[in-house]
């Protein structure tokens, strides 16, 4: 008989740790970032084999824009790129790709890029890839708040149905994510830098002391096999 394993539903990582895996080679930040981003384009693709339903990377947070400019640019780049190369892909994998963050700040080449990714990929029916671009847990509660005020003035909603789970359906633009079972940031870093700071009420929390770059997939299996167990 097959015994059906038990998978969690949404895995959200922190991806952190490619600037040291760089400068511990004695080699440009920019090297660490685009080894972390064939590390993304693997987990993408596990976490869809393994059935995941949510998959959410952060990737870029409201605080990295005090990076130098030319990391910031690179990393801007980077993301439009790896968006443009992964968009036909995707939708032949059947993932739906999600921005979630403060898009009207970022730069009109990638929002673009974003622009087109999610309307591609709108109809599919798998994973659903959320990246978090310019991301900020607290940012993410003003805007929802914000969203709420402007819906009880226009009178569609009433200030007693404030509750809990109206506030997460508010959350990142009323995308609906369920909040995650795993929570993953890699580099040995425990904190949680801003993130998914409404969603991770009871998510488990897992620091493997590797750096994003060298992340692999039986890294993935063994925390999916812990959380299991
Ligand atoms: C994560 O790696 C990528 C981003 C935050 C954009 P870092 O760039 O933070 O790498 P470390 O923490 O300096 O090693
Ligand atoms: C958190 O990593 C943000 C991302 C991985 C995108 P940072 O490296 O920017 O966070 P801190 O500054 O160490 O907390
Ligand atoms: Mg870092």
């Amino acid at each position: 008989m097959i015994e059906l394993e038990l998978i969690p539903n949404h895995v959200a990582f922190i991806c952190d740790g490619n600037g040291r895996w760089a400068e511990r080679r004695g080699l440009p930040r920019s090297f660490g970032h685009k080894k972390g981003a064939e590390v993304v384009k693997n987990l993408i693709r596990q976490c869809s084999d393994l059935g995941i339903k949510h998959l959410t990377l952060y990737l870029f947070s409201t605080e990295n824009w005090t990076r130098s400019d030319a990391e910031v640019q690179y990393l801007i780049q980077s993301f439009s790129k790896f968006l443009q190369e992964s968009r036909n892909i995707w939708t032949k994998q059947n993932i739906r790709v999600n921005h979630i963050g403060i898009f009207d700040k970022l730069p009109d080449e990638l929002a673009e890029e974003i622009n087109k990714t999610s309307n591609e990929t709108a109809r599919c029916k798998g994973l659903n890839l959320n990246l978090a671009l310019n991301y900020g847990g607290r940012k993410a509660v003003v805007q929802a708040t914000n969203a709420i005020i402007a819906d009880i003035e226009n009178k569609q909603l009433k200030p007693e149905e404030i509750k809990e789970d109206l506030i997460s359906h508010y959350m990142n633009g009323k995308l609906d994510i369920p909040n995650p079972d795993i929570i993953i940031r890699t580099s040995g870093e425990k904190r949680l830098s801003n993130f998914l700071l409404w969603e991770s009420k009871d998510s488990q929390m897992f620091f493997p002391d590797v750096l994003f770059p060298d992340f692999k997939e039986e890294h993935l299996s063994k925390i999916i096999d812990d959380w299991r167990n």
